[in-house]
């Protein structure tokens, strides 16, 4: 190589990767003093991709959301969101944004509707647009019948739905959500999911937290595994777990003060095994087969349960916890 001539990339070439990905982070960290909330973590969001960031309490979900967001300015590292950095565009990177924070702050002395057109109004979006802007997300929210309601008479789900359909009333290319579902039962997760799903069928780039493995299954076209502010794995779910643990897991419990004990004697079976303080993990690509070795051996569990691996399974291997405390 001719000294004095590098081979970095051109800057039209630096414009074109920036564009590819809608939201690029790089070394990104937060410090709250000595404590790094998150600590240099680096991914990039492709357009229309749904991107989630999976872990347990206190891994920095939030913190990279709010860095994401520009309601928090990063203590070093790059962000840039629609190749703009949100440091330096902060209204311009929010024109482009839906933010559902963790916690609803909806106006509860507003009625529904009324949330909505507000919100629209602060964004500076004129009447003629919002009055069938609001319509059209009430009854994406299947709050329809909720308009002229008061805030703080609906559900968890209806507030979170309502959420939602505030942060897209300025048509955002990219939506951030922070726990979606956390709290919710079954069925308003559902419903919740399936407004994603279409959301995300209309092009939206979704930008999910959440700590339910099966969120992030269902939901997350990629993800990283987030703890301790640190990216322990990055990949599809279906990618992740075939990379970090065999096709399927056998469940057993053996009675609180057993389970140690038992372990012991399993050696040889199945590929890994994980000891809880409830349970005993057989990691195998033929659940039943091994639990057949187990029986076979004189053990006897007092619940069994063959399963394929899930993204939990993944965490546990990467981080010798489990991801709901
Ligand atoms: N303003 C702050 N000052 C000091 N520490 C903070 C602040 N905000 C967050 N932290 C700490 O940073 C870490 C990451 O917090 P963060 O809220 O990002 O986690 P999280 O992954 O969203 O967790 P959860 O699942 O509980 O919402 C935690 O240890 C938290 O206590
Ligand atoms: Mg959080």
């Amino acid at each position: 190589m001719l000294a004095g001539v590098s081979w970095t990339t051109s800057p039209q070439q630096a414009a074109r990767t920036a564009l590819q990905s809608v939201i690029s982070a790089r070394a990104l960290t937060k410090a709250y003093g000595a404590f790094r909330a998150v600590d240099g973590i680096s991914f990039d969001v492709a357009p229309g991709e749904s991107f989630g960031l999976l872990g347990p309490n206190g891994a920095g979900k939030s913190t990279t959301m709010k860095m994401i967001g520009g309601v928090s300015q990063r203590t070093s590292g790059e962000l840039s969101i629609m190749g703009l950095d949100p440091n330096e565009y902060g209204p311009e990177v929010r024109a482009h944004l839906g933010v559902v924070p963790q916690q609803d702050n909806l106006d509860e002395e507003l009625r529904v509707r009324e949330n909505l057109l507000a919100y629209g109004r602060y964004f500076g979006l004129p009447k003629t647009y919002l009055q069938p802007k609001a319509d059209e997300l009430l009854e994406f929210a299947q709050l329809t019948d909720k308009a002229g309601a008061r805030v703080d008479a609906l559900s968890g789900g209806m507030k979170r739905r309502l959420t939602i359909a505030r942060s897209l009333i300025n048509d955002p290319k990219i939506l951030l959500l922070d726990e979606p579902t956390t709290g919710l039962d079954p069925q308003a997760r559902h419903i919740l999911w399936d407004r994603l799903f279409r959301l995300k069928e209309a092009g939206v780039t979704l930008i999910l937290t959440t700590h339910y493995m099966d969120e992030a299954e269902q939901l997350c076209d990629r993800l990283i595994v987030v703890d301790k502010g640190t990216i322990m794995a990055e990949g599809s779910p279906a990618a992740l777990i075939r990379e970090h643990s065999t096709r399927e897991v056998v469940e057993m419990r053996f009675g609180s003060e057993r389970n140690t004990t038992v372990a012991a004697e399993l050696d040889g079976i199945g590929e890994r095994l994980e000891t809880l303080p409830d349970r005993v993990l057989i990691y195998a690509d033929d659940g039943e087969a091994a639990l057949e070795a187990v029986t076979s051996r004189g053990l006897r569990p007092i619940t069994s349960l063959v399963r394929r691996s899930s993204l939990e399974d993944v965490f546990l291997r990467l981080t010798g916890r489990s991801l709901v405390d």
